[in-house]
């Protein structure tokens, strides 16, 4: 049995779906159960990740854990009660940038999050995506109403990586014995910036959508309102064009023998959430 945290979520929802098709007994965790929707044949079981002790029922004969960390919950102490229950292998999503922006906020926290998960007494196998290419939803409300995005950093090219193509990963290696001790470095198939990810849902949804420059003084006050003034100050040095981004990894069509997913394909499969 596998459990998947995040399962109502943009990795995790497509996970269940990918080993429910395959017959992989999975189990999905969701703080509310009445919302969650998942495909038949998954196990559906209520918990927090911040309490662990709510955690119990989920672990009942589960081997596997897909752990999606949410930021607020003590990592450590998910992974004690979930050894403790018997689960022998973790798979869980860091972030490339502990490898890239090492001493960044965020790719330090992945670092040590990784560290905790390789000390967990269990076997593992760490994931570290790119920027995700679902993060273009928090532009779904301005396209929806006004068809402009503001963003900065427009020109600056990302290889955003499909959370599908993150699950596809997480699937195989939940699945396949030769994936332990080990560390995948996944992007997308090529560099799109955000003026061109809007020009592509744009093309999806046949409107003709605006890209507005926002100042990178306008950009840190924004990030400001949802995050620590330190992580939004090196976001805003990430987005700025300067700087180092990851190149291209091969990591997802060497796992899963697909290449990665475009930005536009993402665009498509989401268009409803951009209409
Ligand atoms: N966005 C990026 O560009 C990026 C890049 C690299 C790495 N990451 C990593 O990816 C993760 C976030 O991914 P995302 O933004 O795509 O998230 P997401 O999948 O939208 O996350 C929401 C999921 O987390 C679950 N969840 C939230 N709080 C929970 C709690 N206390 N207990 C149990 N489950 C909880 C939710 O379940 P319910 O609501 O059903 O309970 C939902 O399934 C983070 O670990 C981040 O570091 C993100």
């Amino acid at each position: 049995m596998i459990l998947v945290t995040g399962a109502t979520g943009n990795i995790g929802s497509v996970l269940v779906r990918q080993l429910a098709e395959q017959g992989v007994p999975a189990r999905a965790l969701t703080r509310d159960a009445k919302r969650a929707v998942v495909p038949s044949g998954v196990d559906v079981v209520e918990g927090d990740l911040g309490q662990p002790e709510s955690l119990r029922p989920a672990w009942e004969g589960v081997e596997s854990l897909f752990l999606l960390q949410t930021g607020n919950e003590d990592t450590e102490a998910v992974l004690r009660s979930a050894r403790e229950a018997g689960v022998k292998h973790v798979v869980m999503v860091s972030s490339l940038l502990a490898e890239t922006h090492p001493d960044s906020p965020i790719g330090g926290g992945a670092i040590q999050g990784e560290q905790v998960v390789r000390d967990s007494g269990m076997s593992w196998t760490i994931l570290r995506p790119w920027e995700f290419a679902s993060n273009a939803l928090w532009w779904a409300q301005a396209i929806r109403e006004q068809g402009v995005v503001r963003a900065a950093g427009g020109d600056a090219g990302s290889p955003v990586i499909d959370p599908a193509d993150i699950a596809s990963v997480a699937g195989r290696v939940l699945t396949e014995r030769t994936h332990e001790e080990r560390i995948y470095s996944l992007t997308g198939p090529a560099e799109v910036t955000p003026r061109e990810r809007v020009h592509s849902i744009g093309r999806v949804l046949g409107r003709d959508l605006v890209f507005e420059e926002m100042t990178v003084e306008e950009e840190r006050e924004r990030l400001k309102q949802f995050m620590p003034a330190e992580v939004a100050e090196s976001m805003v040095e990430n987005d700025s064009g300067d700087d180092q981004g990851p190149g291209i990894r091969t990591a997802v069509e060497d796992v899963t023998g697909a290449p990665p997913r475009t930005f536009e394909q993402w665009a498509a499969d989401h268009a409803d959430s951009f209409r």
